[in-house]
């Protein structure tokens, strides 16, 4: 598309948002001329405070389906907007409510510490969320609990290993994630030597084990800016490098892997953006009596983290 295309929609876009009195959030991942509309720009936790406080009547969710479930979860007053409604995460797709269920049933008295990449009908099987960036804070508020972490495995063994807490695991992982290899880090820091590597917590447990510094993506942007180096590896999606460009000028950033990708993350732009706007569609809802059961979870996380 050309620029001249791309003007007309953002102005299409300021247009309508000022309209209907919308915020449009954007995670870290999304494509760069997405994150450059977007009136936040975050990581998950930061986008669901942002969903939870938001004075608008409209939220345009610029991310995966439930980053969009969560924000309808916390703000049910308001119209919540997934441009593009096929826009999943399959490592959520990893966890459904009958396997947990049996599972739970397994491990009587267990508390459930449910990642947010999970569907809403799973939050409401859960004691209480987490994200990649405040995982740690949630175990620790759960102290002397036998703890069942769904769905993310790797990210659950950086949690057990930083706590020194035993953690009965979910097979789930990130596909995206899991594509960057301990190999891809020992070649980077071959040809990069001195960079620092900056990894999320997604990534293999051999990945993590290898890293200078693991965490969320608002984690590896505050760590580049917080440093006094210059050169860094990062293990995460590709669509953070323009936020570590942005708030790290003079700083060069490597991708650990060029195969890290979220073809889901990539699937919101800027028409997507303006569609949604102009015919409040698609909307993201979530049935009354699966939300009551599931804001318990999100709740205690947000109030935890405060
Ligand atoms: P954070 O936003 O917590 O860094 O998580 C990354 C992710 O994979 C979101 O889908
Ligand atoms: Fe899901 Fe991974 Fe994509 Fe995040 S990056 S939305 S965890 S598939």
């Amino acid at each position: 598309m050309n620029d001249g295309h791309n003007d007309r929609l953002i102005e299409e876009i300021n247009q309508l948002r000022r309209e209907k009195n919308a915020v449009i959030l954007a995670h870290y991942y999304q494509p760069e001329d997405v994150q450059d509309i977007a009136d936040f720009v975050g990581d998950s936790l930061q986008l669901s405070q942002k969903a939870a406080a938001t004075n608008a009547d409209v939220i345009v969710f610029c991310g995966v389906h439930f980053m969009a479930e969560s924000a309808a979860i916390l703000s049910p007053d308001k119209i919540v907007l997934l441009p593009e409604p096929n826009a999943g995460c399959p490592m959520a797709d990893m966890v459904d409510v009958t396997d947990l269920r049996e599972k739970k049933a397994q491990l009587p008295g267990v508390k459930v510490v449910c990642y947010v990449n999970s569907s809403a009908e799973v939050k409401a099987e859960s004691d209480i969320c987490c994200t990649s960036s405040n995982a740690e804070k949630i175990i620790n508020s759960l102290p002397g609990q036998d703890i069942l972490f769904i769905p993310d495995e790797n990210l659950g063994r950086y949690i057990a290993a930083k706590t020194n807490r035993p953690i009965h695991f979910w097979q789930g992982f990130c596909p995206t994630h899991h594509r960057v290899k301990k190999e891809d880090i020992l070649r980077s820091r071959q040809e990069h030597p001195g960079a620092k590597v900056l990894v999320h917590p997604e990534c293999q447990v051999e990945v993590w084990q290898e890293a200078d510094y693991v965490g969320s993506t608002a984690g590896i942007i505050q760590y580049a800016v917080n440093s006094a180096d210059k050169e860094f590896i990062i293990g995460t999606e590709c669509g953070i490098l323009h936020e570590l460009k942005k708030c790290c000028p003079g700083k060069i950033f490597y991708l650990a892997s060029g195969e890290m990708r979220c073809p889901n993350m990539k699937k919101t732009n800027l028409q997507k953006v303006r569609d949604s706007l102009l015919n409040l569609s698609p909307r993201v809802t979530v049935t009354e009596e699966t939300r009551e059961k599931a804001i318990g979870a999100l709740q205690k996380m947000l109030d935890v983290t405060k």
